[in-house]
């Protein structure tokens, strides 16, 4: 079967950085050039530019066993002492690092020196709760202050943490414990979500209560956080309050240089199939990509810039560009509790205009929720201060991206739409703001130093104007170094692919344009056969989302007796639309718009006006349930879902 993926939709708008925006941009061309010339010697320098190593490198990668790569591998530092002290001592510690807006409407900003204050008490404590290096600390926080403090406390004493999001249950929380083996967990009696004190420490005491069969219970304390003030059941000798220990601990606290492969975080995939993956990330490599992916394509001005990644902490992205990189980086950041549309739908507009919020990073969901309400809620704020917006998570359509930079990029603000993973570690592929021309929807180029191909099932490059697979073909610095406890699913996963090219492959369907450009298909496993013609799922969506009724689109396909597989459609309809008009012929009229703009192949056999989309708790539509409702079976496992009574809801509506 070729692998090869039909391009169907052609996007002709091109937007040049402005000489006024590249007169002042952090990264330029030179970046690229450097890169080609010697890539490792580039990371090398970028390492040495960007972090403070206790001790300097001499060695920069260290390829000898594949896929098992060492970054650094002879140099040491320390990740918390490069996103902390480091800036204190340098004449910084009075600025911002974080301004926390809780939901309710409480907030507080917190300094680099406070920040750093709070994370030496709170080493000091989990020294005295016997945490130290390559030990296991689960985190389970809301978006609040402390959890950036927990996950730096964690690093600053070579120890690995575990993120799990606030949102997940009480058996996701203990089988993660249970994967890691982790023997402190950090957690809080609860945070705001939809006007609601919604209760995280119940959830820690029931995965601590019931033990599986025969599994060792490792944890030993529990750290909890006073957020809500709501009653919690306690235990003694084992639970401890936050408040009661970090700010009577010592206040001094010495960073100490760890190996740059010292395990610095395991965090879960779930995957759309089977047990949880613990994506292993370790300290120098990481920590070097992050905060050059952060500086450059963000185009981050530390001294000036209000930087705002909307990302939960539990996700990837949290870690990537809500700790580590703009931490590193001596960045000011916007912290949000909350959902974005309490106590109104304006709730995110009103926390950028409070905060003068410049860089905006969100997901491709988030601005089609927009999409969906309406751009007066936007256009009622002042956002004037915006001057970069980034996208990540899924493809973002065109007429999103649009959408984005006029309504909430003022015209003007270039986007950035960046590809990568929760196993690249950092940014892999985006445009850099000031140097590259950006074409709404794609993803663009390579980042300098990583290496990356559209290729066929064989491994060979597809070339331009062609769909494929999308692999990395050179190792990079912040890439997973494993599975928690399971080398060999590691190499299964990734590597098995193209083992005798030794590319990565990612999963991904992408296609190169005739400039080169990538543009990301989706998961390769929703691509849809069509009387033999292969179609990406991203193209036919994007093209319902350009109808001026759609706000949001997900396809499948359906086995069909004609075609083999048939096009699907689910689709969500802009509130402004239905205030006007009726949905009444709009399935047929959406079916013949697809046949218009992108030919007769991708037209849906069926599409559905939905209220919803089933998504993951990180944003991403979970095609493989929508198939289940396409083809009439029964709906699979729901567990992931953010709001499990979704699918019931689309289940009736398409009945
Ligand atoms: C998808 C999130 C298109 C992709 C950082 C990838 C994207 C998966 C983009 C990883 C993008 C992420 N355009 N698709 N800009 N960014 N993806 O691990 O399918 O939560 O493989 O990491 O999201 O999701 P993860």
């Amino acid at each position: 079967m070729s692998q090869s993926i039909d391009h169907l939709l052609t996007e002709n708008r091109r937007f040049a950085p402005s000489p006024e925006f590249a007169a002042k941009a952090v990264a330029g061309s030179d970046l690229y050039d450097a890169a080609r010339a010697d890539r490792l010697a580039f990371w090398g320098d970028q390492s040495r530019e960007l972090l403070h190593w206790h001790t300097p490198f001499t060695e920069v990668l260290d390829w000898s066993t594949p896929p098992f790569a060492k970054w650094f591998p002879d140099g040491e530092l320390n990740v918390a002492y490069n996103c902390l002290d480091r800036h204190v001592e340098e004449g910084n510690g009075d600025r911002v690092a974080i301004h926390f807006e809780g939901e309710p409407g409480d907030s507080r900003s917190v300094t680099y020196a406070e920040l750093t204050d709070e994370v030496k008490r709170l080493a000091n404590v989990l020294t005295d709760l016997g945490v130290g290096q390559g030990d296991r600390v689960a985190i389970y926080l809301p978006m609040i202050p402390e959890a950036i403090a927990s996950l730096l406390a964690v690093a600053r004493l070579g120890a690995i943490h575990s993120v799990v999001f606030g949102g997940f249950s009480a058996d996701s929380l203990r089988s993660r414990i249970d994967d890691a083996g982790a023997k402190v967990v950090i957690t809080a009696d609860g945070g705001y979500r939809k006007g609601r004190a919604s209760a995280l420490k119940p959830a820690v005491d029931q995965a601590l209560s019931d033990r599986g069969e025969g599994v060792q219970a490792t944890v030993e304390s529990v750290l909890v956080v006073r957020r809500t003030g709501q009653d919690v059941e306690w235990q003694d000798g084992r639970d401890v309050w936050y408040h009661d220990v970090v700010p009577q601990a010592a206040a001094e606290h010495e960073a100490q240089p760890f190996p740059a492969e010292n395990p610095l975080f395991i965090l879960y995939t779930s995957g759309t199939t089977g047990k949880p993956k613990g994506i292993l990330h370790t300290s120098g490599g990481y920590l070097t990509q992050a905060a050059f992916t952060h500086r450059n394509v963000f185009d981050l001005h530390p001294e000036t810039d209000v930087y705002w990644c909307t990302a939960d902490i539990g996700w990837i992205t949290g870690h990537s560009y809500v700790t580590y990189g703009p931490l590193a980086n001596g960045a000011t950041q916007v912290l949000y509790e909350g959902t974005p549309e309490f106590p109104e739908p304006g709730r995110w507009w009103d926390v950028a205009e409070k905060y003068g919020v410049t860089i905006l990073y969100t997901a491709p969901t988030a601005v089609r929720s927009f999409m969906k309400q309406g751009r007066e809620i936007v256009q009622k704020r002042d956002l004037s201060k915006i001057r970069l917006l980034g996208s990540v998570g899924e493809p973002i359509n065109p007429e999103a991206w649009m959408w984005f930079r006029e309504v909430v990029g003022g015209d003007v603000a270039p986007i950035v739409d960046t590809w990568w993973q929760t196993e690249t570690g950092a940014i892999m592929i985006s445009a850099l703001p000031g140097v590259t021309e950006t074409k709404p929807g794609s993803a663009q180029v390579p980042l300098p130093g990583v290496a990356i191909d559209v290729v066929d099932e064989k491994g060979e490059s597809v070339g331009n104007d062609a769909g494929g697979l999308l692999v990395v073909t050179e190792p990079w610095p912040s890439m997973l170094r494993g599975i928690w406890g399971d080398p060999e699913r590691f190499v299964d996963t990734y590597w098995k692919m193209f083992a005798d090219k030794g590319y990565y492959f990612a999963g991904d369907g992408a296609r190169r344009d005739e400039d080169g450009d990538i543009w990301l298909l989706g998961r390769v496993d929703d691509v849809m056969n069509v009387s033999g013609h292969r179609l990406s799922t991203a193209e036919i969506e994007s093209s319902l989302v350009a109808h001026a009724a759609t706000a949001e689109a997900a396809v499948v396909g359906a086995s069909d007796e004609t075609t083999g597989q048939a096009v699907v459609a689910f689709v969500i309809l802009k509130e402004s639309f239905l205030k006007s008009n009726t949905a009444d012929g709009l399935a047929t009229e959406l079916r013949q718009w697809v046949g218009q703009q992108i030919g007769p192949i991708a037209r849906p056999r069926d599409v559905y006006i939905v209220g919803e989309l089933p998504k993951t708790r990180s944003g991403k539509i979970m095609r493989r349930l929508l198939r289940d409702v396409a083809e009439g079976r029964e709906v699979g496992d729901t567990q992931t879902l953010a709001d499990t009574a979704v699918m019931s809801v689309i289940t009736a509506q398409v009945r």
